[in-house]
């Protein structure tokens, strides 16, 4: 009794004596830094859906089991940057106010290794329980968090922002700048960037029926403002276009488009949800909330802008989403969207794979890794696959200019259960 105590003790001692003994494990110099073998790896979470039951022993086992997917995924290969590409935690399937907590859980898997991370917010992550600012809140306590909140305005949501991924070369770092060895700033060879596209439910916000009231499920136009100018500013400060990738959870009209001329053995990967579920979904054009399956609303197009944002960014080489936990694959979209006039300029448009116990379907787990080199930067390619909760890799591919040509083998559409 009495040692338990004392070792309780020490352990409080401990934990008060250094705030974050995991702290020293995150290498600052090496923070969104290439390799020295001129690589960097990302691995992309969707869809984690903490929280789901919450205080059931089915919903502990869940959240269980989502900590292993995202373990094993992590001990299979080297990882630079993680994603949590949104709905971290299911804000709605709870009527307690403390969602935010499970951070907390969350980003051990990461904290643990050193691992850096950034996140965007999904439509699961705002409900009448659970603040997204909260989320972040919770996050940002941490080290390795690189969430932020950079455009301004009412209704933004929280989660766009954008970082700077620097050349292997670049060995210095300063406070909150790298220099290369002559003292110079150093030149980032990758932008990423991350948009919220919002949805689920504000929060703490009550209909006249008392009822949640629903909130927009696009990118907001003050973002897009944002995404442009940012992009056009730091092309100016450097005098050159920097190869990008683009994180969103829910996808635009543009993933639906091509979804189309989706083939097994061209873009690999699961494509059980036809049509994509996706952004504006269920608004009306007049901005009005249409209801769930509403088939007069399927579709508002307030997206529109942000594809054509996205589709006039030089260098975008890809944007992954999550969201449709049925869908995985990454197709090139090059076709003009004739309705809208929008060019589609070879950018990859992807899914990852539902990494959560929580959300439906039964699709096997996972997570996307992304594998960029300084090699194939110059050509504006990526290579990509799916690590899955077995360890196994499954659709490997090279999103080059050859892709959607270049034949694949077939990913299996594999279920695991709880
Ligand atoms: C939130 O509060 C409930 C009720 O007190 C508790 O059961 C649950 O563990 C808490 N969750 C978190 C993430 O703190
Ligand atoms: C570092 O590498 C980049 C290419 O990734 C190159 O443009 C730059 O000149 C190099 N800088 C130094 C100091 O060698
Ligand atoms: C956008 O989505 C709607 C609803 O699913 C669909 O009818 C429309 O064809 C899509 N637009 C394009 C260009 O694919
Ligand atoms: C693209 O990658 C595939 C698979 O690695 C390869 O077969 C193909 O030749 C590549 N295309 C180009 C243009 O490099």
């Amino acid at each position: 009794m009495r040692s338990a105590l004392l070792t309780a003790v020490l352990a409080g001692v401990a934990v008060q004596a250094a705030p974050s003994p995991m702290a020293a494990r995150y290498d600052h110099e090496k923070r969104l830094r290439f390799r020295v073998d001129g690589s960097f790896h990302l691995s992309v979470f969707s869809d984690l859906h903490f929280g789901e039951k919450q205080g059931t022993a089915e919903g502990h086992k869940r959240d269980e089991k989502t900590i292993t997917v995202m373990n094993n995924v992590l001990d299979a290969d080297p990882t630079d940057l993680v994603v949590l590409n949104g709905d971290l935690i299911t804000g709605d399937a709870s009527t307690t106010k403390n969602m935010s907590g499970y951070v907390d859980t969350i980003v051990q898997p990461m904290v643990k290794r050193g691992i850096w991370w950034a996140s965007t917010y999904g439509n699961h992550d705002s409900s009448q329980n659970l603040d997204p600012r909260n989320i972040l809140e919770h996050e940002t306590r941490h080290p390795g968090a690189l969430t932020a909140s950079m455009a301004k305005g009412k209704e933004v949501g929280v989660t766009n922002y954008v970082l700077q991924v620097y050349p292997s070369n670049c060995t210095h770092s300063g406070k909150d700048t790298k220099t290369d060895r002559s003292g110079k700033p150093c030149v980032p060879n990758m932008l990423l960037w991350f948009f919220d596209s919002r949805g689920g439910e504000w929060f703490g916000r009550k209909g006249k029926d008392g009822k949640p009231v629903p909130r927009p499920n696009w990118v907001d136009l003050d973002v897009v403002r944002w995404f442009r100018k940012t992009s056009v500013d730091i092309r100016r400060q450097h005098g050159k276009v920097i190869p990008s990738l683009a994180f969103v959870h829910i996808p635009t009209n543009a993933t639906n488009f091509v979804q189309g001329e989706v083939r097994g053995d061209d873009n690999p990967g699961i494509n059980d949800e036809t049509p994509v579920s996706q952004q504006a979904q269920y608004w009306c054009k007049d901005g009005t909330w249409g209801g769930k399956g509403n088939a007069k609303c399927r579709w508002g197009e307030q997206d529109v802008p942000f594809i054509r944002a996205l589709s006039g960014t030089e260098g975008l080489m890809a944007v992954f989403s999550g969201h449709d936990h049925g869908n995985t694959w990454c197709r090139r979209w090059h076709e003009v969207i004739d309705s809208e006039n929008i060019q589609g300029n070879n950018i990859n448009l992807c899914f990852g794979q539902h990494t959560g116990y929580g959300g439906y379907g039964d699709w096997v787990r996972g997570g996307r890794h992304i594998v960029v080199t300084e090699e194939l930067l110059l050509k504006f390619a990526i290579d990509t696959y799916i690590r899955l909760e077995t360890k196994v890799a499954v659709g490997r591919v090279s999103l080059n200019s050859t892709y959607n040509r270049d034949r694949y083998p077939i990913t299996k559409n594999d279920k695991t259960f709880l």
